[in-house]
């Protein structure tokens, strides 16, 4: 069966700042996606959130980027929007960069992950979704899953992965795209992908069938602003066992809290801490960024599941040395590498402070 599972997000208010999301717009959200199942439009869905990000995880058989579906999206945003207005939750309609649909969310504000494959005889499926950090996040764990054998064994005793895996690499400033095939390419893979800010793992694909493996948003907020509107908040679908990496094999990278851009104004380095779903209210100096993870199986594109899987104290050893990661960039303060790199504040108050400097720089 023929199946499209769509990830769309987006930021449309949060509780209290920025640091979670209200029940009732989640309720809202719910209603939305019940009526576009009823009526025929989604197999299934589910609705969560992550920090103050509201997921909508939606089966379908209508291909990606379908219009219809990124209408329903777009449309369940807005309404939240207006329970989020009536609340006075703060930042309503943050990720909504603009009021009129042109036929896909794509460029628009919200974030959006979609694949569509053939549903296995068992298909299981995690969905990663994070806060306080950007697109680039998913890079290093991606990396860990589908090319590095310390992590994943499957790479090296199970027969139908050991032709590896190859990366479709996005440029997320320049709009362009490569393909690097793993093991033989990693060299050159990891030159791209080990600078997150700018290359961004966009999909895995099992070699040699070339199956969808994983698949993530590279949306990059402020570049789509021009401004600094928030940190990108992304999402991640990877399938899981037989050809693809098994859940725990899938999961491991995450017990490294790996540094990653976001944090308190989007503007700083810090440990993305993987957390249960209740857990992802991020608050301390609004972080440390969190990461969360639905498990799903398919039944006939029906959502089995969700399995918080982060739900795990062998999770806790990893949100410990988060914690002590989180207190030892906190003491850097305003100094590099805790906050970002001058060029990253250049879509904060750096161009600002220069504009008002003028004239008082003098040639050395
Ligand atoms: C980071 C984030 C927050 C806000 C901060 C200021 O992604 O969302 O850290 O940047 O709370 O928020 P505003 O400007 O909305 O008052
Ligand atoms: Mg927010
Ligand atoms: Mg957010």
């Amino acid at each position: 069966m023929d199946i499209t599972l769509s990830v769309i997000k987006a930021d449309i208010g949060g509780y209290v700042g920025h640091s979670s999301s209200h029940p009732a717009v989640l309720e809202k959200a719910q209603e939305h996606l019940e009526r576009a199942q009823r009526e025929g439009l989604l197999i299934d869905f589910h609705v969560t959130r992550c920090g103050d990000d509201l997921e909508l995880i939606m089966t379908h058989q209508h291909g990606e980027d379908n219009e219809k579906i990124h209408k329903l999206a777009w449309d369940t945003f807005m309404s939240c929007t207006e329970v989020a207005r009536s609340l006075k939750l703060h930042g309503a309609g943050q990720d909504i960069l603009s009021t009129a649909f042109s036929g896909n969310v794509k460029g628009m504000g919200p974030g959006v992950a979609e694949m569509q494959f053939v549903e296995r005889e068992a298909e299981t499926i995690i969905i990663f979704m994070a806060d306080k950090t950007s697109a680039g996040a998913w890079n290093l764990p991606l990396y860990k899953m589908f090319a590095d054998p310390f992590n994943t064994i499957g790479l090296v005793i199970a027969e139908n992965m050991h032709s590896g895996f190859s990366f479709e690499v996005h440029d997320v400033l320049e709009h362009r795209k490569v393909t690097f095939h793993a093991p033989e390419e990693i060299y050159d893979l990891l030159v791209f992908i080990g600078a997150p800010g700018r290359y961004a793992v966009k999909g895995v694909y099992h070699r040699p069938t070339n199956e969808i493996a994983a698949v993530s948003s590279t949306q990059r907020l402020s570049l789509m602003a021009g401004r600094y509107v928030g940190k990108d908040d992304p999402v991640c679908i990877v399938r899981s066992q037989g050809q693809f990496p098994a859940v725990g094999e899938v999961l491991e990278p995450f017990t490294m809290p790996q540094l990653v851009e976001g944090w308190m104004r989007g503007s700083h380095h810090g440990p993305l801490m993987p957390v249960a779903v209740r857990d992802s209210n991020p608050s301390r100096f609004e972080g440390p960024p969190r990461v969360i993870a639905a498990g799903f199986q398919l039944a006939s594109g029906k959502l089995v599941g969700p399995r918080d899987m982060f739900d795990d104290p062998g999770f806790d050893e990893a949100r410990h040395q988060a914690n002590e990661v989180a207190e030892y960039m906190r003491r850097h303060g305003p100094f590099e590498p805790h906050r970002l790199p001058l060029h990253d504040m250049e879509y904060t108050t750096m161009p600002q402070v220069m504009k008002k400097l003028e004239g008082r720089l003098t040639e050395l």
